[in-house]
């Protein structure tokens, strides 16, 4: 039994081939899964240790075997040992010295070039493999490459692109829903999606209905439907009224606790759409008409004046200053 004893060659090999599959197979979005999942680092770290228990196992191994051998047999086996191992040194330095291809300075007469420059002369040195390799390596690369990507049309960077565009597009939306939860009186908005009235319709039949009737008629609570606000209409005063409540000791709680921003903007804009629809029994008006200091402005006819035309005319006894030069013809 002879255990190889290239171990700093295999543990790593070993390693990064199991973590180079896991990356390969887990799907981690844009972080490599061994930062994404502290599992995959318990795995890797267990995938390490078991390479180097069953390394330490064959060495074991071979030391007990190594005992049962007679004593000519045990000198043969360190010799074999012995061989390989400067073997390996061997080929390490063989290998590097290969790829580095440079001529030793002995030898340098066989490649000498026979110009002079004042005494400096030039070596013809062949290109160092090391290169060479990687060269030809880039040839392939870009048969590869011309192969995958212009003759059977992979994806190009328009392609990319776009999905970049779509994922980050979605990433918005994603945002946008959280997002809506930080909505306040200041920021809030009247919403006109169906959807979202919907829900708002749902909120006030559960919360609201029995103080302020479904068709927000009014009872405990005020009519909601015609012009008049006790604490203010608009979008932003009425988001405001169902967030903090209505004054002190009237039954209005602020509903802040209970309802999430998104909740009160839906209820708040469901609210503003019962506005005219005069339901029957409504309560009396209460507060006052509010006016929308937003509201546009329309049908208010302007007179356009060009005022190129205008003509100033001054009246006055006093000769005019500027015409004085004029006056003492
Ligand atoms: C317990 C009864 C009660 C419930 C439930 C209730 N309200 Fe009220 N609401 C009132 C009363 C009472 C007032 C008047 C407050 C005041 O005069 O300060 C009021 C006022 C309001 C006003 C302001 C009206 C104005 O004229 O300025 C709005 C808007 C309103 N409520 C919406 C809601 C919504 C939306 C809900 C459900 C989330 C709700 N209310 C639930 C009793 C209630």
């Amino acid at each position: 039994m002879k255990h190889n004893r290239l171990w700093w060659l295999r543990i790593p090999v070993l390693f990064f081939a199991v973590l180079g599959l896991m990356e390969l197979f887990i799907d981690s979005g844009n972080l490599p899964a061994i930062i994404a999942y502290p599992m995959a680092q318990v795995f890797m770290l267990f995938v390490l240790l078991l390479l180097i228990a069953i390394e330490g196992i064959l060495a074991a191994i071979e030391n007990v075997m190594f005992h049962t051998l007679d004593d000519a047999a045990k000198e043969r086996y360190l010799a074999s040992k012995q061989k390989q191992t400067t073997w390996e040194w061997k080929w390490a330095k063989n290998t590097y010295k290969k790829l580095l291809g440079s001529k030793p300075v002995e030898a340098e007469g066989e490649i000498i070039l026979d110009h002079n420059y004042d005494g400096i002369r030039e070596l013809d040195n062949k290109l160092p493999p090391w290169w060479v390799y990687l060269f030809y390596a880039t040839i392939i690369f870009a048969f590869v490459y011309m192969f995958r990507f212009h003759v059977f049309g992979g994806y190009d960077q328009e392609l990319e692109y776009e999905r970049e565009i779509a994922a980050a597009q979605a990433e918005i939306e994603e945002y946008k829903k959280t997002a809506k939860d930080l909505i306040d009186a200041n920021t809030v908005e009247l919403l006109t999606d169906a959807s979202d009235l919907k829900a708002g319709e749902t909120i006030f039949a559960g919360n609201c209905a029995v103080c302020h009737k479904i068709d927000g008629g009014g009872s405990i609570g005020p009519n909601l439907t015609d012009d008049y606000w006790i604490l203010g209409g608009g979008i932003k005063n009425v988001f405001n009224t169902i967030a903090e409540g209505g004054r002190a000791g009237k039954g209005m709680v602020a509903w802040k606790s209970n309802l999430k921003p998104s909740e009160m903007a839906q209820v708040a804009s469901y609210v503003m759409n019962m506005h005219g629809t005069n339901p029957a029994d409504a309560k009396e008006p209460e507060g006052e008409i509010w006016m929308d200091p937003n509201a546009p402005v329309d049908n208010v006819d302007v007179e356009q004046i060009d005022s190129t035309e205008i003509e100033v005319i001054i009246e006055t006894d006093k000769p005019n200053p500027l015409e004085a030069g004029e006056s003492t013809e």
